[in-house]
């Protein structure tokens, strides 16, 4: 009998709102479950598309907005073969961020549609289930100061939550809501509950293809 695939899983959510710390610590639970288990991010800024990216994420290098939109895209689909090969293995990945990030943040600028956003991001696997770790943004500024990267303000933030917030009433995804402002224990509960709840079904469908 062929091996179960493992689920894709995708942490999403503003700055500061623990993905990252969260990523890994469900990692650690699967695999402590007996559930093997990887971590991955978006932008994955060690390829060379990747090294493009955090060029311009740094303020290191200027590009012109669809042009960056469509180079985090192309850094998703480049991927995408690891990725299918690892989940076919059984191998369930987290990931930090993915195609949601990708909308929000470049519709969040001036005369960008959310459908011209999740264009080239059609087709990618489609997560078994996003969690999006909601943190207001005066719970965020609790939590200290901006890094010095682009888009790191107060004001592009609030508009990539709005943003996050449309995408959210898709029913096409499984989305789920995680109260962030928890502490971090608490958090991780809300995450390995959802996330042990939707292996039955990741094992037993095929991937999905996202927004098709
Ligand atoms: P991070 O490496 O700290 O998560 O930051 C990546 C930054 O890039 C963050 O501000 C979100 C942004 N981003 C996009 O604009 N488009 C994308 O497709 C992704 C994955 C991230």
């Amino acid at each position: 009998m062929a091996s179960k695939r493992g689920a894709l899983i995708v942490l999403e959510g503003v700055d500061r709102a623990g993905k990252t710390t969260q990523c890994n610590k469900l990692v650690q639970a699967l695999i402590e479950r007996g559930r093997p288990a990887e971590m991955m991010r978006f932008p994955d800024r060690s390829t060379t598309i990747g090294q493009l990216i955090s060029a311009y994420l740094q303020k290191k290098s200027d590009l012109e907005d669809h042009t960056v939109h469509l180079l985090f895209s192309a850094n998703r689909w480049e991927l995408v073969p690891v990725m299918k090969k690892k989940l076919e293995q059984g191998i369930t990945l987290v990931v930090d961020r993915y195609a949601f990030s990708g909308v929000a943040f470049t519709s969040a600028k001036p005369g960008f549609s959310l459908d011209w956003c999740m264009k080239p991001d059609e087709g990618l696997p489609k997560p078994d289930l996003v969690m999006f770790l909601q943190l207001n943004p005066a719970e965020a500024a609790l939590r200290g100061q901006f890094g010095t990267e682009r888009y790191e303000t107060s004001a592009f933030q609030k508009a990539v939550h709005e943003r996050f917030e449309q995408l959210m009433k898709d029913s096409s995804v499984n989305w789920k809501v995680i109260d962030a402002s928890q502490n971090i224990e608490g958090v991780h509960n809300d995450i390995r509950t959802h996330s042990l709840n939707v292996f039955n079904e990741a094992q037993n469908t095929p991937l999905g293809e996202l927004w098709r």
